[in-house]
């Protein structure tokens, strides 16, 4: 049977160590959570994504998981998780849990076993190879820091890592580690979880032999042998009849993949994962990875979203989000801060509309912004680090500095922002990372009270997509495509349309419709101006209309 609940469902992603703390050490925890559950089901979505609740010793903030089947102490503990997961349930809210199984930590007990020897029953666990004449066994880049490989002089070897040295990827091929992550699958679904957000899953399978890549894109050699790895659908087969026991969906982040690649996880034969994250709409200000910046463009940003509302239409389903706990907050870069009110809100417009599956990520509901750290060393995640210390080593540090307010990860892990009190509502501790100063004016407290705030057009459009069949099913049209001001699409449903206009403009602009509905009186149901203006639009002003043929 064909699932599709999640197609009619929002979801809100917490990353919790900033979200809220409960019990006041200054790190969010599920404490706070359970008591913020009224403040997500208000927002109008229907499920919550959790990235990782596990002990890890936060080398990449719980992306590094040293055991699998507990909670980490600092926000709580199996039980309390239980107690949120039933409210959430009770609201009417999905839990979906982050299941991050290319790689483990170093200190999980499974990888402090396989390092010991070469014949315990947990070496063939991790990738070990020998050195090649005194080098490395080939010639992959990590994508957080430096080469792919560790030496460990115990099994005199080294350890692949695609990501830090302290995440060593597992070895997929041995049918022991996919018993193993079945386990902890079943673990989390016995406890009643609805579904993974499955973690790099496209890279779980390497090529044979691990060639030498071709340099590929600057620090990432060896991708293509790793990512859609020869026996990546076979795998996930395996997976797939695990959650098949279950009622529960499975969404797989691909890193760099292509509309391709991602139909043949979705649809056929291999279907193997219901949702996929994409991120071809991620890279409109930059190339590839965020600190390679360059001027937003707006085609490139319609031009990802059309190519994947058209390849998925009719075929498989889409994932919509423009935050998460990886990229920058969207106002600094597609958004404008003077204009932060307008442009917020119109960026909820211009993705919400579309069709898929909408992800808000924290903070984004009440517009949060990058943060500006005087210096690196105040910067805790290990790939703004990485990326500091790998590219454009020539700039000066100013230069660099501003890469990194442009680009880290860590603008979208400030504390959330939740009133204008002390520590923006957010602890009473000392909190773990820095608040943005900016908290006196943006927080939830604040959105709460204007009428028309980004949160509240949020939970607006939320509302209104959820009632609405066009918003729901409708395929989509996009108008104008070589405008580098507006955004223009149709949904159409039956006999229905619905007409999304979206102004990136600092500036008024002149609007006279879409030639087939010129003359023709549409309904507007959604404005991010209280007194929109016939023929004109205000800067960042985004409309919905209604249509009926
Ligand atoms: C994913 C996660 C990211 C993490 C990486 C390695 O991209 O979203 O936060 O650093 O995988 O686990
Ligand atoms: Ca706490």
């Amino acid at each position: 049977m064909e699932k599709d609940w999640y197609k009619k469902m929002a979801f809100y992603q917490i990353w919790i160590r900033s979200f809220y703390d409960g019990n006041g050490d200054g790190i969010g925890d599920l404490y706070g959570v359970y008591e913020k559950l009224p403040y997500i089901k208000s927002l109008g979505v229907d499920g919550i994504w959790f990235s990782p609740l596990y002990p890890s010793p936060n080398a990449d903030y719980g992306y590094d998981i040293s055991d699998y089947k507990n909670i980490h102490p600092d926000y709580g503990d199996l039980e309390q998780f239980q107690k949120v997961l039933d409210e959430a349930h009770s609201l009417g809210l999905k839990v979906i849990m982050d299941l991050v199984v290319n790689h483990t930590s170093d200190e999980h007990p499974w990888f402090l076993e396989s390092k010991k020897s070469r014949d315990n029953p947990y070496s063939d666990y991790y990738i070990w190879r020998d050195g090649k004449n005194g080098k490395l066994p080939n010639n992959w880049d990590s994508l957080f820091e430096g080469k792919a490989w560790e030496y460990c002089p115990e099994r005199d070897q080294y350890y692949l890592h695609i990501f830090a040295k302290k995440q060593p990827d597992l070895n997929m091929d041995n049918p022991k580690v996919r018993e193993e992550v079945k386990s902890i699958m079943r673990f989390w679904l016995d406890r009643g979880v609805d579904g993974f957000r499955e973690d790099v899953i496209t890279f779980i399978s390497k090529a044979d032999n691990l060639p030498d890549g071709p340099p590929f894109i600057p620090a990432a050699n060896g991708l293509p042998f790793y990512k859609d790895g020869p026996h990546i659908h076979e795998y996930l087969a395996e997976f797939r009849k695990v959650c098949e026991e279950y009622d529960c969906f499975q969404l797989g982040e691909g890193p760099m993949t292509s509309t391709r690649s991602a139909l043949s996880y979705l649809t056929g034969k291999h279907k193997s994962l219901d949702l996929m994250f994409h991120f071809d709409h991620m890279f409109a200000d930059c190339i590839f990875t965020e600190y390679m910046q360059r001027p937003f463009h707006l085609r490139s940003l319609k031009h990802a979203f059309s190519k994947w509302q058209k390849a998925l239409n009719g075929r498989a389903w889409n994932t919509l989000y423009l935050e998460n706990h990886d990229h920058p907050r969207v106002i600094s870069r597609y958004g404008n801060e003077r204009y932060h009110r307008a442009s917020g809100s119109m960026l909820a417009v211009c993705y919400l509309f579309q069709q898929g599956t909408p992800f808000v990520y924290q903070g984004q509901e009440i517009g949060m912004t990058n943060i500006k750290l005087a210096s690196i060393d105040q910067y805790v995640d290990v790939s703004s680090h990485n990326n500091y210390h790998t590219f454009h080593l020539k700039d000066s540090v100013e230069k660099r500095m501003e890469r990194i307010h442009a680009s880290s990860r860590d603008s979208a892990r400030t504390p959330m922002q939740w009133d204008d009190s002390k520590n923006a509502g957010f602890t009473t501790g000392k909190p773990w990372f820095y608040i943005n100063p900016n908290y006196r004016k943006i927080n939830v407290a604040a959105e709460e009270e204007q009428p028309f705030s980004i949160l509240k057009l949020y939970r607006r459009c939320l509302r209104y997509r959820k009632n609405s069949d066009v918003a729901l099913w409708g395929d989509y049209k996009e108008y104008d495509r070589l405008s580098n001001q507006l955004y223009v699409y149709k949904r159409t449903y039956q006999q229905k349309s619905l007409l999304i206009v979206c102004s990136f403009s600092t500036h008024s602009l002149k609007w006279h419709n879409i030639k087939e509905f010129r003359g023709r009186k549409g309904k507007l149901v959604i404005c991010n101006y209280p007194n929109p203006v016939h023929g004109m639009l205000k800067p960042y002003e985004a409309r919905v209309y209604e249509y009926k043929e």
